[in-house]
């Protein structure tokens, strides 16, 4: 039998599929926090109505306190607004040791100018991607979705969903009812490591038994069958909505024997296999086209999707006849279709080494998948923390930072473990007050067993996270930028789903901010979080799917 731990439960409308990727510190809070939300939800809001009120009025008097009577009692610049980056110029180290700490923060800058060389590099590349005769060599592969129709909201029926793309995996059912909010329930379970990098029958046999103890523990009729939506999320080639060819594994993965296989007919073999339960997977879907189509039920004007979570990718409603690698039939009244850019794997042919620092290339190096991903790498939740530790190492290498915390503890710390300074550290140390820095300090004594870092010590932490998040911000805007541009739609409504986008402190701010300034005012965006992409996403394909299927019925 697979292993199945479960984490979390929830029966709802509204569910996080990522919540688990960057957020999870141990599985149990998780779980707790899950049955808590709804709670919690209806039991703080008048709490947190007073508090804001307070705290409001709080920071008014202390603006007017400070703009009165200038203070000089920190040698640092100390604001409430956790966004100003604290001011390392004024510290005790010597102007040389500043001059080094800048250079590596300014590895990290990326001028307009730099931005829109990058945009015109990643169109280019779309172009090459999209193209029969250049596709072969293009690194970001535009793959065919044949999602051609976003969804009327008059979709109905009992749908099973699975989500797979990061250390979760959860199953769904979906009840669709034409003006109805859908109902959603949902389980998350593990895939633990050994299941990620082991062998393929090892993983498929695990997702069927995740559906098999979904379905019994749900009291499902198990003499009927059901429709089953697979958000797959990484990048397959399809030549149908039932017909899916995974091109490699990205972010974590690297099953065996999986690579070239059709993931449904695959996922299929094994639930057959079993002769418990009656599903027919109907549809695959990227986690990307699951957060247009989600949104879309309700925003018609949604036509572009962004995943910012653990990997980084984008999909939007491109003009059939610009697609010249269709392979399968598309009936001529269909004129659009979502394309999965898989931009993650721009880069890969050393087109933007020209911004990567030396951390970018230290993190490629020791990954998975050397050379591959190149984009994702600097962009995505996987990679973020990890890039600021190495950021640090560096720093402590030349005896720029923790200089006494390494004489006292020298090399026994975590940090010098790869992976240990985990992405939703940023979102810590980022929104931590530049004059007690009372997170930054926890997390690293936590994590580094650092008892006293120096206030000027901390300050520089949180200037390596905020540079490594506003690089990610400001690529992540230059990409949708050139889908606005190509789409040059009057007004779009951008899906976004991912751990990294919902929960960091200031990337929605920084991509809308670099976005406005790189597309013309007559392409109009809205930035909209998606709920329940991957579930309710794949639940609409599969109802349109089976619409005429009388098995469904
Ligand atoms: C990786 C996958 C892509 C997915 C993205 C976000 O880049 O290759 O298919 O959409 O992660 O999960």
């Amino acid at each position: 039998m697979s292993e199945t731990p479960v984490v979390t439960e929830t029966t709802q409308t509204l569910v996080d599929d990522t919540v688990g990727q960057i957020m999870k510190s141990n599985t149990n809070k998780l779980a707790s926090f899950g049955k808590n939300l709804i709670r919690k939800l209806l039991t703080t809001s008048a709490t947190t109505i007073s508090i804001g009120i307070v705290s409001v009025l709080a920071y008014a008097i202390y603006r007017s306190y400070r703009r009165s009577k200038p203070t000089n009692a920190s040698k640092y610049q100390v604001s409430l607004d956790s966004y100003v980056e604290p001011d390392i110029g004024k510290s005790k180290r010597t102007k040389e040791q500043l001059e080094e700490i800048q250079k590596r923060l300014d590895e990290f800058k990326l001028s307009d100018e730099i931005l829109q060389q990058i945009m015109d590099i990643l169109e280019a590349e779309m172009e090459k991607g999209l193209n029969r005769g250049t596709h072969s060599e293009a690194d970001v592969k535009m793959l065919p979705t044949y999602v051609c129709q976003l969804p009327t909201g008059k979709e109905s029926n009992d749908i099973l969903a699975l989500d797979l793309g990061g250390s979760n995996f959860r199953v769904l059912f979906i009840r669709l009812r034409e003006n109805e909010e859908p109902v959603i329930v949902n389980k998350v379970f593990i895939v633990s490591e050994s299941i990620m990098k082991g062998t393929g029958e090892k993983l498929f046999s695990h997702i069927a038994n995740c559906l098999y103890l979904f379905m019994k523990n749900h009291n499902l009729d198990m003499t009927r069958t059901y429709p089953l939506g697979f958000t797959f999320s990484f990048p397959c080639r399809q030549l149908g909505l039932s017909n899916s060819i995974l091109l490699r594994w990205t972010k974590g993965f690297l099953c065996s024997d999986v690579v070239g296989e059709d993931i449904v007919a695959t996922l299929q073999k094994y639930i057959d296999a079993r002769g418990d339960i009656k599903v027919k997977v109907c549809v695959l879907i990227n986690d990307t086209v699951g957060t247009v189509m989600s949104t879309a039920y309700y925003d018609r004007k949604t036509a572009l999707g962004l995943i910012l979570g653990t990997g980084t990718n984008a999909c939007y409603i491109e003009n059939v006849d610009r697609i010249g690698i269709l392979e399968s039939y598309v009936d001529p009244d269909q004129k659009q279709m979502l394309v999965n850019t898989e931009w993650g794997a721009f880069g890969e042919n050393g087109s933007i080494d020209f911004i990567r620092s030396r951390y970018d290339e230290e993190i490629d190096k020791t990954s998975i998948n050397v050379g591959k991903q190149i984009f994702e790498k600097m962009v995505s939740g996987m990679y973020l923390g990890e890039l600021v530790r190495l950021m640090i190492l560096e720093l402590i290498d030349r005896e720029l930072i923790f200089v006494d915390e390494m004489k006292k503890n020298a090399y026994r710390h975590a940090l010098f473990t790869k992976g240990s300074f985990y992405t939703k550290y940023l979102n810590e140390i980022e929104t931590d007050s530049n004059s007690k820095f009372t997170r930054t300090k926890r997390i690293l004594k936590e994590l580094a067993g650092i008892e006293n870092p120096s206030h000027e010590d901390c300050a520089v932490v949180k200037c390596i996270c905020m540079a490594v998040t506003k690089r990610a911000a400001k690529l992540t805007a230059a990409g949708l930028a050139v889908i606005l541009k190509r789409m040059n739609r009057a007004e779009c409504t951008i899906a976004v789903d991912g751990s990294l986008f919902r929960y960091h402190p200031r990337m929605q701010a920084v991509v809308e901010k670099t976005l406005t300034n790189l597309v013309s005012s007559l392409n109009k965006f809205k930035i909209v979080l998606s709920t329940d992409g991957s579930g309710k996403g794949a639940a609409v394909v599969a109802a349109v799917a089976v619409e005429n299927d009388p098995i469904f019925k």
